[in-house]
């Protein structure tokens, strides 16, 4: 069995990271999301896995390399555009072969791995199988339809008047029987190859696709919300651990809180879940419940909570932050007292709420 990981794609909802990133690398707990995803494929026993990339392939080449620190053999597959999920399995013909596959999408987020998932697969054998979830609005995602029995009797693509409230999460069992059902699809309304649709004619053509109900949490880390959610569950269920980093006199570490190698805590109280990354520095601060700070960041006589500070960023002397995803290298530092003006560099797309 091999897998096919989704991580092309335009990630328009998380700009402006998305313009100098892959969604699928914002960090979660200072991890990226992908690496979530991958470690799950592992651990469900999964070792040969195709990644599909699109304009960010070389920054996910960089993060993922050749797969071996995860265990795995990765091959890249490039897609010239972002076509759809069906266009993705269409373009890794080749390299799937007549394997069964698992198709993550690099993007979702799942707790407690896909292991079961797969071997109810591999007990069953279908020719496809989909996880599914209830949400409170199902219109972003694609919906299924269950008939009498529970069977998945249609399948529809973000439709505006959803006919129930089970949605697709992003992973998919297949056996090679999608490859016909792939070949020869129409775009859809929005352009794209939908893979809800390779499914729904899989179902019309009277092949047997099965259903799971996901009964952990999973998300779609389409936005920034989102992903601050997703951090805070992760946050909390780190175990403690400081000895890697330092933390001076006056400096107090209260709850679940990680420091990385050579990550300093000075004259700062930081309350858990927080993970600070190796090398950086909290200076008079407070760090306060659900923060990631990654790698080679700087806080200092500020306050910060509820946020992801991505490495190299640095805050200096500017009050409390809450809810925020502050980017690589960025700086958030006071304005002069004279003239009082906020003074902005703000990158497209970019979104600042300024207390007044
Ligand atoms: O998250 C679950 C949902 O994912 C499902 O309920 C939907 O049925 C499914 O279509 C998909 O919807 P999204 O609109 O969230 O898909 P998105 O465009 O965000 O793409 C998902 C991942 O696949 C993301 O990591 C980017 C990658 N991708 C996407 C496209 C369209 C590609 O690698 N190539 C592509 O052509």
């Amino acid at each position: 069995m091999k897998a096919l990981v989704l991580a092309g794609g335009s990630g328009s909802r998380m700009r402006p990271f998305t313009h100098s990133f892959a969604k699928q690398l914002v960090p979660v707990a200072n991890k990226p999301v992908l690496f979530y995803g991958l470690e799950a494929i592992r651990d469900a026993g999964i070792h040969e896995v195709g990644i599909v990339v699109g304009a960010t392939a070389r920054e996910i080449r960089d993060a993922v390399g050749d797969g071996s620190r995860f265990g795995l053999k990765v091959t890249y597959l490039r897609q010239d555009a972002p076509r759809g999920l069906a266009h993705a399995v269409l373009i890794a013909r080749e390299y799937l072969g007549d394997d069964d596959f698992v198709m993550y999408l690099g993007d979702n987020f799942i707790m407690g791995g896909i292991e079961d998932f797969v071997d109810r697969f591999r007990r069953d054998r279908p020719h496809a199988q989909i996880l599914l979830t209830e949400v409170p609005d199902p219109r972003p995602f694609g919906v299924a339809e269950l008939g009498s029995g529970g069977r998945v009797v249609g399948l529809e693509e973000k439709p505006e008047r959803p006919k129930s409230d089970l949605i697709l999460v992003g992973v998919y069992l297949f056996g090679p029987a999608v490859h016909e059902a792939v070949a020869g699809l129409r775009p859809s309304r929005r352009g794209e190859l939908e893979i809800t649709d390779a499914v729904q004619r899989l179902i019309d053509r009277g092949r047997r696709v099965e259903s799971t109900r996901l009964s952990g949490y999973w998300k779609d880390t389409g936005n920034v919300d989102d992903m601050l959610e997703v951090n805070r569950l992760v946050l909390e269920t780190l175990e403690p651990s400081a000895e890697a980093g330092e933390v001076d006199g006056t400096g107090e570490l209260i709850g679940r809180v990680v420091l990385g190698a050579g990550a300093r805590v000075l004259g700062s109280r930081v309350v858990g879940p927080v993970v600070i990354g190796p090398g950086s520095v909290v200076r008079d601060s407070y760090v306060g419940p659900f923060t990631s700070i990654d790698r080679d960041c700087t806080v200092t006589g500020s306050e910060i909570e509820h946020s992801i500070v991505l490495r190299g960023a640095r805050i200096d002397g500017v009050g409390r932050i809450r809810s925020s995803l502050i980017g690589r290298e960025a700086r958030v530092v006071p304005a002069p007292r004279v003239p009082n003006t906020h003074r902005l560099l703000l990158g497209d797309h970019s979104s600042v709420q300024i207390s007044r």
